[in-house]
């Protein structure tokens, strides 16, 4: 597996506005998709093209497209839905499917409670959208997920990532044969007990929708 860190000047001032806790939720939206944007351009850095011919108002040329099976981008519901048109931005001619995962707080484990992916993802690039690698537990069960479904090269992208969450993936997903990559926005310090990030930026799906 594959980690890049994005730490790029303006996603670590962004960042800095979407950790404070005076933010309010619609600036927190905006912040967060104007990150997925800057995410979004790191992350598709090998996404898979074909060469395609055009005739400049010059002359003709070969410039690429997207190849098909066009790549499928997968928020994780909740907090995933808020990167989706960040990322749509970028790639708008991407399909999309969603996953629904929660995390037991006591346990911390993930379990799926919706589905609405195609059946057959062979040959399919994935992108999936998780603001927050804590334990690992989601992003380890989507990856799965995807992986049975036939996906064969994966990329998450996430805001904010633990250290913690980043080893549980990269020893429990040793046995894929996919190429998985994490590219995130930091790797912060650790998980506190309630499994949070942090310093971190707090629950983000509550920071995202606006429930305290
Ligand atoms: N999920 C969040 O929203 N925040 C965290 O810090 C950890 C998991």
């Amino acid at each position: 597996m594959r980690v890049h860190v994005a730490d790029h000047p303006l996603i670590a001032h962004k960042l800095t506005y979407l950790r404070d806790k005076r933010t309010d939720t619609p600036t927190f939206r905006r912040l967060a998709d104007e990150l997925v944007t800057l995410l979004a351009y790191e992350a598709t850095r090998e996404v898979r093209v074909r060469p395609f011919d055009i005739q400049t108002p010059v002359g003709p040329t070969t410039g690429i497209h997207l190849a098909t099976p066009k790549p499928l981008v997968v928020p994780i519901l909740r907090a995933g839905l808020g990167m989706l048109d960040g990322m749509m931005r970028m790639v708008p001619t991407a399909e999309v499917g969603f996953v629904g995962m929660v995390r037991n707080e006591e346990t911390l484990e993930a379990t799926t409670y919706a589905n609405r992916l195609p059946e057959d993802l062979t040959g399919r690039q994935c992108y999936v959208l998780d603001p927050m690698l804590a334990t690992g537990g989601t992003l380890t069960a989507a990856i799965r997920f995807l992986v049975e479904l036939g996906a064969d090269d994966i990329t998450a992208i996430t805001l904010l990532s633990a250290p913690e969450g980043i080893q549980r993936l990269q020893a429990d997903l040793r046995d894929v044969d996919a190429p998985v990559t994490v590219v995130t926005g930091a790797i912060d310090e650790r998980l506190n007990d309630k499994g949070y990030i942090v310093p971190g930026l707090g629950d983000a799906g509550d920071r995202l929708y606006g429930v305290i």
